[in-house]
């Protein structure tokens, strides 16, 4: 038998360039992967689950093999080392259609780094947010922006915080904004910033930034920034939380005006956060409770989308409800009258579900750790 005959095929490696529509001269900034497995499956082999030991290692490795090729968004490039034909998914390429070269930066989005920095697609409208008007006022001046940096110069919006009481539309005006200008949204919640080892947490700062500037014009939301914004004097308490402040400091200073990235950070507790921190955002936007008018425009639009008739009087609704937030009126007085009422079989919402869910709220309010502690 002649083993030689079984001669490797000198194309086959010039077939996996072919990802490329043309061989492009534009350098690739930066390459976002997405591991997804091989092309097919036999008894023999299994998908493996690809989890990055090293970031800057599987960075090497990546540039390693494929430097030089032509990088498309959508398209695929396959291993041709450790794991022949396994591929990844290019989610980002920056520019699109360029070439990789010894300096572009290659990550790979990791299962749990895709669960964390989450790119949000929503169909919010930013006239759904009642009220709020100073944060829509700013929102506009940032859509203007994004959508015409360069006529801002040096003028640019960059860093703003938003700031007030739970449950009164900061998450949603942050999505609504992402949703008019359909640009990508990168969603964080600053917990899951606090990474497990030394080091983890600044890399993720990065690697969020580098993400966003990759797919701009972009927003960048970090909810609850004052989990990792602690004050000086409580940083000690947290571990390496003040090597996170240092990052996210580096990258809020880092963002080139031109670049059309617009940080938002929000918090339920602003004196908390560290001072420096707190100086780079150039505004600070108080999130206020609904008066009764805006109640009023709150319970008229979630109570048309409830699924059977409502015989409810709004405005006395409106007047008995001072001190709720929009989620509270949304979750904790339609959302649970509308389930009493679907649990006691009727077909429509009256005022006894609504006194239900609001003897409840009251009760809940006065006792918000339970009697189980
Ligand atoms: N001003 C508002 N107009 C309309 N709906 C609102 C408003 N505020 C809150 N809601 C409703 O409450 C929900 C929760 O609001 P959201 O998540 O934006 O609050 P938040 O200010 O981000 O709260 P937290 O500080 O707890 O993160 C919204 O999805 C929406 O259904
Ligand atoms: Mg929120």
């Amino acid at each position: 038998m002649k083993l030689n005959n079984i001669t490797p095929d000198p194309i086959s490696s010039e077939k996996k360039k072919s990802n490329s529509f043309e061989e492009s001269k534009r350098e690739s900034k930066l390459v976002v992967l997405q591991s997804i497995g091989y092309p097919f499956l036999c008894n023999l082999m299994e998908n493996p689950k690809i989890d990055i030991f090293d970031k800057e290692l599987f960075e090497l490795y990546a540039r390693e093999q494929w430097e030089g090729y032509t990088v498309n968004e959508g398209l695929f490039l396959f291993d041709q080392k450790l794991l022949p034909d396994f591929a990844f998914k290019i989610v980002k390429a920056h520019p699109d259609n360029s070439r990789i070269t010894k300096n572009t930066s290659i990550l790979l989005m990791e299962v749990q780094e895709s669960r964390e920095i989450k790119r949000i697609e929503s169909k919010i409208m930013m006239e759904d947010v009642i009220g709020q008007e100073r944060a829509k006022t700013k929102c506009k001046i940032i859509m203007k922006y994004l959508q015409e940096p360069e006529i801002f110069g040096d003028w640019a919006p960059r860093n703003v915080l938003f700031h007030g009481a739970p449950g009164t539309g900061k998450t949603m005006l942050a999505k609504s904004l992402s949703n008019e200008l359909k640009i990508p949204l990168f969603l964080v919640k600053a917990t899951s910033l606090i990474g497990e080892h030394v080091g983890d947490g600044a890399r993720q700062i990065h690697d969020l930034f580098e993400m966003a500037s990759g797919s701009s014009p972009s927003v960048i939301f970090i909810d609850e920034i004052d989990a990792i914004g602690l004050d000086r004097r409580y940083q000690s308490l947290r571990g390496d939380v003040s090597e996170v402040v240092n990052a996210l400091l580096t990258e809020l200073d880092g963002i080139n005006p031109n670049q059309g990235v617009v940080t938002i950070g929000a918090t339920n507790n602003p004196p908390l956060l560290d001072q420096a921190l707190r100086s780079r955002f150039e505004e600070e936007i108080e999130f206020l409770l609904p008066e009764e008018g805006e109640r009023l425009a709150i319970l008229e639009l979630y109570s048309a989308s409830i699924p059977i008739e409502v015989d409810v009087d709004l405005k006395k609704l409106a007047s008995v409800t001072s001190g709720f937030s929009g989620r509270d009126i949304k979750e904790r007085v339609l959302k649970v009258a509308l389930h009493k009422a679907l649990s006691d079989d009727e077909d429509v919402l009256v005022w006894k579900h609504i006194e239900y869910a609001l003897k409840h709220h009251k009760k809940d309010k006065k006792d918000p750790k339970g009697m189980y502690a």
